[in-house]
């Protein structure tokens, strides 16, 4: 018999239960579930709206329900409605009477929106640790290739050079921001709904401020309405973890191409790649591409809740039950990425040579030959134009701007002598890209600091 029996003549139809029921995704939040009541039932006792006595019962029956669940002893059952259900069916079961005065002046509807704000709490700060790791990994390689010059790209083109450090740096800003991001919605979300009732509060003289302060959070939710109506919490979540995935997701493209015979600019450890069932010289990158299809899924699970939540009147819709799912999905998968991509990064072999070598190939340092003729009086166009022709006649010949005789150059401008080759050589180009923020080995040194800083590092 249902909780909610009194006003109904029938028992619910299986199916209809089954397709009510939410215990299979939500039996997960139970801690927090009980967690919640621990408090609510504190509140009742001090407040005098149940006894003091009954009050000690309800939390010690609420105990030893949590033991039994976590030593597998108490196990779900699958027909409850939900966690909330259950927990107080079981303690009915257990204590009697008492058990049905704890949920006197609560809903489920401020239950619920409790029980997910204290578990995703609790999510945010694994995942924030993970990112940390993750951060503190790129920096301690970053450390190892202050000097390794790799070619930048735009457009997958050979660019400019810059050094692996300064790219893998370039990755700890966007994940330091990602933390940022990550608290900032626990910030925001830390606000206790318990206390909101169903959605219009409660006669009963509760003390809101009591509970929000045994759960640790900042304060009591300003209102009722809002406190049990509101999702923006998961969806803020599904946004702050769908920009960190993209960001992890647009790493794996490089780890991807990386990989490939193309680049050979890293080497996955063995045990972070898989072979393929037919053709044995393969070892693919899956744990990239994974994370690659895993960031479309995280994004829909933030377009979920979006969509889910855009046409609901206030307070309270069924709907809203959907929202589990969706964050549990987004959380779940996010977790797994990051503890799966960080010691998979932290294992790579770097092939410096290969990097260097693509370096020295595609005329990445033709910036640097127009910068020399600026540098020695000549207006940015016009050298600009010059360095454009070389690298033509390069191509022509087969040459670089650093075989290109000199005779070649002095034919363009008197200007050139024979410190151009010092000036353009890869060496020169990278170290003297000083400006803040840059891939010199001494810029990137105080990028390091910073990040460092930053992460607690030494
Ligand atoms: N299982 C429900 C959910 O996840 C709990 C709240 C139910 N409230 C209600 N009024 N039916 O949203």
């Amino acid at each position: 018999m249902a909780l909610w029996a009194g006003r109904f003549s029938k028992e619910i139809d299986a199916g209809v239960n089954a397709f009510n029921s939410s215990i299979a995704f939500d039996a997960r939040m139970y801690r927090q579930d009980i967690q919640g009541s621990i408090a609510h039932a504190t509140m009742l006792g001090d407040c005098g709206i149940i006894t003091k006595e009954d009050s000690q019962t309800l939390i010690a029956g609420l105990q030893e329900i949590l033991a039994d669940i976590d030593s597998g002893k108490l196990a779900f059952d699958p027909n409850a409605e939900d966690i909330h259900m259950f927990v107080e069916a079981e303690l009915t079961k257990r204590l009697g009477d008492v058990g049905k005065r704890l949920h006197t002046s609560r809903s489920r509807n401020d239950q619920v929106a409790l029980d997910l704000r204290l578990y995703l709490r609790d999510e945010i700060a694994e995942i924030r640790v993970l990112t940390e790791n993750l951060c503190k990994v790129l920096v301690r390689l970053a450390e190892q290739h202050t000097e390794t010059v790799l070619p930048g790209y735009t457009h997958l083109q050979r660019a400019q050079p810059v050094t692996f450090a300064h790219h893998l740096l370039a990755y700890v800003q966007m994940f330091l921001r990602d933390l940022g991001r990550l608290d900032d919605t626990a910030k925001r979300m830390n606000e206790c709904p318990l206390g909101s009732g169903a959605l219009a509060g409660t006669t009963y003289h509760i003390d809101r401020q009591q509970t929000a302060k045994l759960l640790g959070f900042d304060a009591p939710m300003a209102n009722s309405l809002d406190g049990v109506s509101d999702r923006d919490y998961c969806i803020e979540l599904a946004n702050t973890l769908s920009i960190l995935m993209m960001h992890m997701s647009r790493f794996s493209e490089e780890i991807i191409l990386w990989c490939s015979w193309e680049f050979k600019f890293i080497e996955l450890d063995d045990a972070f790649a898989t072979g393929s069932s037919i053709m044995p010289q393969k070892k693919n990158p899956d744990i990239t591409e994974l994370i690659r299809g895993k960031t479309a899924r995280v994004y829909g699970d933030l377009q979920t809740l979006l969509t889910m939540m855009k046409g609901l009147p206030l307070a309270y819709n069924k709907d809203m039950q959907e929202d589990k799912e969706a964050i549990f999905d987004a959380v779940d998968n996010v977790k797994l990425c990051l503890e799966t991509f960080t010691p998979m990064l932290e294992t790579m072999r770097v092939n410096r040579e290969n990097m260097r070598a693509a370096a020295a190939k595609g005329f990445i340092n033709a910036t640097d030959c127009a910068d020399y003729l600026v540098k020695k009086g000549m207006p940015f166009r016009d050298a600009y134009k010059i360095s454009g022709t070389l690298v033509a006649q390069c191509i022509a010949k087969g040459l670089t701007l650093e075989t290109l005789p000199l005779e070649e150059y002095q034919k363009m401008t008197p200007l050139f002598t024979e410190d151009v080759y010092e000036a353009i050589s890869l060496e020169t180009c990278v170290k003297g890209r000083v400006s803040e923020g840059g891939p010199s080995p001494a810029a990137v040194a105080k990028q390091l600091v910073l990040a460092k800083a930053k992460l607690g590092m030494e």
